[in-house]
């Protein structure tokens, strides 16, 4: 199913369904200095980083709190034109998207664990129409098959290679079975993106396993920020 056409794209939306160059680089601002981030995010998008990805745990779907709406509507104020990518780690995304695309989300992105069938296809639609792109995300224990069957409604489809909830934990390489069995049924327009323990060690296997969109928090944060730019051309691959 092809997904809903965006009533008004943006460049923001274009670094995913037409994006220059892959794979993308989208430094986690998890692992960013909550009271410094706007400093701690702007070196990166002036060297190198495709997007900022903002991981939102209710502390129910996921053992942690992290940020809300009104953490992407900073990021949006002090960039006005990057790509923030949502990733909602929350048991009812549904009463929480309308708020974030009106903060200024560029992709939402919930999980299969929480949304599966037709009740997923029917969110993404009204994410679609509020002029939002979506995402889909399968944990590492979880099957892949039913995030397969809906897969063409998506902009993005996220394979977690850690159980999520912090930052830092290590890669479960596992998991690269199930980009493999999704790749194929992409499209241009669509994003294979990994999110967890992704590293200048680990990122080459995302990308042989035809990952484009590489989500990273503590390998990019955790050197000082004049190693940063050079982490980032190593998730690369350049
Ligand atoms: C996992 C989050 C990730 C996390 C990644 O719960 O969804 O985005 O911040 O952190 P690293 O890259 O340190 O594993
Ligand atoms: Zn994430």
């Amino acid at each position: 199913m092809p997904p809903t056409p965006t009533p008004t794209p943006t460049p923001a939306h274009a670094v995913f369904k037409s994006p220059a160059h892959l794979p993308l680089i989208g430094p986690s601002i998890l692992s960013g200095d909550f009271g410094r981030m706007e400093a701690d995010c702007r070196p990166l998008l002036e060297n190198g980083a495709d997007y900022l990805h903002l991981d939102v745990m209710d502390g129910r779907f996921v053992p942690n709190l992290t940020m809300g709406p009104d953490m992407c509507r900073w990021m949006r104020k002090y960039f006005p034109t990057a790509a923030l990518d949502v990733h909602l780690m929350v048991e009812e995304p549904e009463k929480f998207v309308d708020a974030f695309i009106e903060a200024g989300a560029t992709n939402l992105t919930f999980h299969v664990e929480t949304h599966k069938g037709a009740v997923a296809t029917k969110l993404a639609d009204h994410i679609h129409r509020a002029g939002a792109l979506c995402g889909l995300a399968v944990n590492p224990p979880t099957d892949v098959a039913p995030l397969l069957d809906v897969a063409g409604a998506f902009d993005v489809l996220l394979v977690m290679s850690v159980n999520p909830g912090f930052s830092g934990q290590a890669f479960i390489p596992s998991v690269l079975e199930k980009a493999k069995r999704i790749k194929p049924l992409l499209r241009k327009d669509q994003r294979l993106e990994v999110d967890g323990g992704v590293s200048p060690k680990t990122a080459p296997d995302c990308r042989a396993a035809g990952i484009d969109t590489l989500v990273s928090a503590s390998a990019i944060f955790g050197k000082p920020p004049e190693e940063r730019k050079g982490v980032m051309q190593a998730l690369r691959g350049s």
